[in-house]
């Protein structure tokens, strides 16, 4: 495996690059090249595309979902994964500008899961909140997700809660 620090370097830290090579993996697994890069550019069609393939949805364009406007506006970072050029994988880690972060989105195309990459991009994004000083990382998940957040990625099982805000008639009146 190999780590490159490099990149023009973003407003809140450095942007880094890293490549795993199908050296790196057992002879049975075909070769490939999977590059991961905090803070990586990416353009909003192809992440729209991996969007809506990952969760099943209409393929949003870019006047509906603007990824590019949303994670500078509102992360500290986000990762994406590239599999010979192709965006195969994402998280988005917005935070509260502080000490808390997020892992949101976290996306792996279809053709590319089981192969790690979801928590090497869990991994890079703790990695990337870790060094920007915050001091805990969050993540909420349906349940039969548990095995990835929790046994994969190594979160701590805690209570939280979730309020559905469009769907809330029981908020006081205003
Ligand atoms: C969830 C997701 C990101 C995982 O991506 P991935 O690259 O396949 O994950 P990894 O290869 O790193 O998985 C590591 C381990 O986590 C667990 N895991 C991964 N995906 C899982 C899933 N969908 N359900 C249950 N366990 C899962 C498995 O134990 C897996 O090991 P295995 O491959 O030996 O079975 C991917 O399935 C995806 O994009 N799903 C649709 C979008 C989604 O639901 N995102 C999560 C939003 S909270």
């Amino acid at each position: 495996m190999t780590a490159i620090l490099g990149g023009p370097a973003a407003a809140l830290g450095p942007r880094s690059i890293e490549r795993v090579t199908g050296a790196d993996r057992p002879a049975t697994v075909p070769t490939v090249t999977i590059a991961y890069e905090w803070r990586g550019e990416f353009d909003n069609a192809e992440l729209n595309a991996l969007h809506a393939e990952a969760f099943e949805t209409r393929v949003y364009d870019e006047s509906e979902s603007d990824w590019t406007t949303l994670v500078h506006r509102h992360s500290l970072g986000w990762v994406v994964a590239r599999a010979d050029g192709k965006l195969v994988g994402f998280v988005n880690v917005p935070w509260d500008g502080l000490v808390h972060a997020w892992i949101q989105d976290t996306m792996v195309s279809g053709a590319s899961r089981h192969q790690g990459i979801a928590t090497r991009l869990v991994e890079i994004a703790r990695q990337g909140a870790r060094d920007a000083g915050c001091e805990w990382l969050h993540v909420d998940f349906d349940e039969h997700l548990r095995s990835f957040y929790i046994d994969a990625c190594g979160f701590t099982p805690v209570s939280a809660g979730l309020i559905a805000l469009q769907e809330d008639e029981a908020a006081p009146g205003v």
